[in-house]
């Protein structure tokens, strides 16, 4: 067994600061390259506005945050009776899961910690047990998190070899997990195995995670990294540069088609005409088996404001319409693997999915 992979990002993007009680300090993503900074979030409504904001995002990172958000709401509540205190819980959980709706990994950390609670409730804990039980299961998640970043680095780094030119899109690294990443996890793995890699980066409109976010950690690690705006993916894959495609997700429907930042399903199109493969790199939080497929994944609509006028400069004429769509879908027959923690599903399709959940215990209760 080689060593584990170090993440190599040089802050950390969710962390619990202090014990019980305590608070969440987040980088504050909003403000990166230009600046590293910092946001401690107190409550849960400061991590509500943290989530919509996308001062934290990524699927991972979001379950990682919302765990966190629901200690914020049960610290300091020891005096409620255990019944009392479970039903805040679910009040609690409710107000962090209507922060955004695509990432599934928001609701599968809210349902982790809520019957985790429901469960210490069940073996008669006082509220002071209950609240320190919930810390523990929101470090849990956080750990876990980096964990299956690691173990699906390892596996998506046996798909890399030495010299591939890699693109990706929007911002899958470590700023958008508890750990070293999901898309990016593979290239800080090959790199780390001696394989010499470089990376083209796509912008990412409207939001600019590939530029702002992707394109900063990857520099940071020493990964020489191109980014191109999304349009020009198409001009790049016909030159022959690219040997491969990584992204993340939010959301993997049971039949397998992938929700991902808007424009992934555009690579994805392009990937496929011009024969490279097109790897999706996530958990098994961030599936959903109770969606049978992409049709059934709420897209989150966002301003039009950042489109209209990202970043402070109106680009569209007053009054001119605009649909700002967040994510789009792509059909799990352009997908050539998801990589996730407990391997690799080739050509994805539901019976491949449900042997893959049914193997990491995932379906039990559900299929
Ligand atoms: O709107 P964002 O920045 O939260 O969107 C993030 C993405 O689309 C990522 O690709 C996805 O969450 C996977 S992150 C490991």
């Amino acid at each position: 067994m080689s060593a584990p992979v170090a993440n190599p990002c040089p802050v950390e993007t969710v962390a619990w600061v202090g014990k019980l009680p305590g608070h969440c300090r987040l980088i504050e993503q909003t403000r990166l390259p230009l600046e590293t900074v910092f946001l401690d979030v107190h409550d849960v409504a400061g991590m509500v506005d943290a989530i919509y904001r996308l001062a934290v995002r990524g699927a991972p990172a979001i379950g990682v945050a919302a765990a966190y958000g629901v200690v914020l709401g049960v610290q300091g509540e020891e005096r409620r009776s255990p019944a009392d205190l479970l039903t805040h819980l679910e009040k609690v959980c409710a107000t962090l899961a209507a922060a955004r709706p695509t990432a599934v990994n928001l609701f599968w950390a809210l349902q982790r910690m809520r019957r985790h609670g429901e469960a210490l409730g069940a073996r008669g804990l006082g509220s002071k047990a209950l609240i320190d039980g919930l810390y523990a299961e929101a470090c849990a998640i956080h750990r876990e998190d980096a964990d299956q970043c690691r173990r699906m680095g390892a596996f998506g780094a046996e798909l890399i070899r030495d010299g591939m030119t890699l693109l990706t899109h929007c911002n899958a690294g470590a700023l958008a997990t508890g750990g070293m990443g999901t898309a990016l996890a593979p290239m800080y793995t090959a790199r780390a195995q001696g394989k010499t890699i470089a990376v083209f980066a796509d912008e990412t409109r409207p939001l600019l995670q590939g530029a702002r976010l992707t394109a900063w950690e990857l520099s940071q690690a020493g990964i020489p990294v191109t980014v191109i705006t999304d349009g020009m993916a198409g001009r790049v894959l016909s030159e022959g540069r690219i040997d491969a495609v990584f992204v993340g997700s939010d959301r993997i429907a049971r039949n397998g088609d992938v929700c991902n930042k808007i424009g992934t399903y555009t690579v994805a199109v392009l990937a496929n005409r011009h024969k490279v493969p097109f790897y999706v790199v996530a958990p098994l939080s961030t599936f959903d088996p109770e969606t049978a497929d992409g049709s059934g994944i709420p897209i989150e609509e966002r301003p039009a404001a950042e489109v209209a006028e990202g970043f402070g400069r109106r680009t569209v004429p007053a009054g001119v319409k605009v649909y700002n769509p967040a994510f789009d879908v792509t059909p799990h027959e352009l997908v050539t693997a998801i990589i996730t923690e407990h391997g690799t599903i080739d050509r994805p399709d539901t019976a491949r999915v449900e042997a893959l959940l049914r193997r990491a215990g995932v379906l039990a209760g559900v299929a």
